[in-house]
């Protein structure tokens, strides 16, 4: 395929953030995962020190916490002080310790150095409870919650920016659903409240890619949204397990901008578009395993809700199936980069996430590449791509219906300071080597290049405590070829860089 790009014509500046992550009180994400008291290989705080170091290494800018369902009936203010009191956790049916509470938190973002991102309790919680969150934060020392972060060691407050008012309060598994018409009011009086306790906030609130939900919200508070999130997961398996194969996956990146082109449409029939942005705030091609989690069937035993969810842990799930759909999620991302200001990987650490720990290390699975490859090998000027020819290959989607897709995903960046322009080249095709020709207007006479990979031998491969079996792989720089034409290789993600 050939692309043509110009220098001058650019779709805007990607936000840092949508190279963002989640991590929720679920299974091992928190406990025995990133938190891990007495462990070695942790510090004084109890987190672990190569889970941080590995969080750094793709330079997390905003980690969004606590929940999820979790937070739906999460009581904040019984995880702050000395006396930590556990509690059952209703939506995810277990014992919650509370020693990881909103100090905790904080601290570790602190550690990792990204901005800490609160999703509040609009389940059982009240407008008065979610600002209460914020005055504890936020505030310096007015009222008794400042002076209560104060008491807990905390002199300085946390400036903790990102808000969302609630997590998927529309479904009928989430603790505290609401119908549209509630959600507009609720989400109408927490946003005054916490807007009055600190008007720095930037606030999003719980929506989907649905027109009478979004209708109602942005009708009653659109005017105090700057962010509203949407949340994707592409393989529902949270039943089964039963990951779609490399190809089935392939067919679901035909539907990567649906719910963006949705929420875009309905922003700017509502005059709202230059107001509010998409926190797509949690995102991963493979929905949790967790099965009979919401059921509330008679007599059924952890067997059937609990346990299994051990099963997220089996690293052979995550492989370039994996790699390759979420590059081009991102690559989505960047597209949209005027609209799409911040997007979260569900979860980072353990379940689905891009990082797993065990007691003795962590296994960097093959999503982990391809953050490291795009936050590390890319620019942040996103630049207009005019493709030649585009080719298409036709896949077998989960229903077994034939569908045609792209073959290759192409976005093109462009490093400012560097004068380094940065092409993010995705080869969804299993077997057949693509190439890909480039022409670059405007200024520019790149002279070297290097390309950058993420890749295994084959769609299958996948890392796990002892085997490495997909890498980033950086090549020496070279002269440039005439003409300007690369080689991407089968099911492979790669960023060409051009100096
Ligand atoms: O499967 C995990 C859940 O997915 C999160 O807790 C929730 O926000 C989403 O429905």
């Amino acid at each position: 395929m050939k692309c043509s790009i110009n220098i001058k014509r650019r779709l805007g500046r990607r936000n840092e953030m949508i190279y963002g992550h989640f991590i929720e009180h679920f299974h091992r994400q928190i406990y025995g995962g990133v938190y891990d008291p007495g462990n070695p290989l942790s510090d004084e705080d109890g987190l672990r020190k190569d889970v941080l170091e590995a969080m750094r290494g793709i330079k997390v800018p905003v980690l969004r916490w606590p929940g999820g369902c979790f937070v739906s009936s999460y009581n904040w203010k019984k995880a702050v002080g000395p006396k930590r009191t556990p509690f059952f956790d209703k939506a995810w049916r277990v014992e919650d310790p509370n020693t990881f509470g909103t100090d905790e938190y904080v601290k570790m973002c602190r550690k990792i150095g990204c901005e800490p991102y609160i999703c509040t309790n609009a389940g059982t919680g009240t407008a008065e409870e979610m600002s209460d969150w914020v005055e504890y934060c936020n505030l310096e020392t007015e009222g008794e919650f400042a002076k209560w972060r104060i008491e807990n060691g905390n002199p300085e407050p946390f400036s903790v920016k990102y808000w969302s008012i609630g997590n998927e309060n529309y479904g009928g598994w989430e603790i505290g659903a609401k119908s549209a018409e509630e959600w507009g009011r609720l989400v109408l009086e927490a946003a005054k409240m916490i807007k009055h306790v600190d008007p720095t906030t930037e606030l999003t609130a719980a929506a989907l890619a649905d027109l009478d939900w979004n209708i109602n919200l942005l009708k009653h508070c659109g005017n105090r949204l700057d962010w509203i999130s949407i949340h994707k997961y592409w393989d529902m398996i949270h039943e089964t397990n039963a990951c779609a194969g490399y190809e089935q996956v392939m067919a679901y990146t035909n539907d990567l901008e649906t719910d963006i082109n949705k929420v875009r449409g309905l922003l700017t029939a509502m005059g709202l578009e230059k107001q509010i942005k998409i926190a797509y705030d949690e995102w991963n091609l493979r929905g949790w395993y967790h099965p009979n989690a919401h059921t509330v069937k008679q007599g059924i035993r952890k067997e059937d809700y609990l346990y299994p969810r051990d099963k997220n842990d089996d690293n052979s799930l995550y492989t370039m199936a994996d790699a390759v759909f979420s590059a081009c999620f991102l690559n989505t991302c960047n597209r949209n980069c005027d609209l799409v200001g911040m997007a979260n990987f569900a979860p980072i650490v353990n379940t689905r996430g891009c990082i797993y720990t065990h007691k003795d290390g962590i296994v960097l699975r093959s999503t982990y590449h391809v953050f490291d490859l795009y936050v590390n090998y890319l620019g942040e000027q996103i630049l207009d791509v005019w493709e030649e020819d585009p080719k298409q290959m036709t896949v077998i989607d989960r229903l077994g219906e034939k569908t045609e897709i792209d073959e290759l995903d192409v976005i093109a960046t462009y490093r400012e300071m560097e004068k380094l322009v940065a092409i993010a080249a995705v080869n969804k095709n299993a077997e057949a080597t693509r190439q890909l020709e480039l022409s670059i207007q405007g200024e520019f006479a790149g002279r070297e290049y290097r390309i950058c990979s993420v890749n295994g031998e084959n769609v299958n491969s996948y890392n796990d405590i002892g085997s490495e079996q997909v890498k980033l792989v950086v090549e020496d720089w070279k002269p440039m070829p005439t003409p300007a034409a690369f080689e991407l290789a089968p099911h492979s993600v790669n960023v060409i860089q051009i100096r």
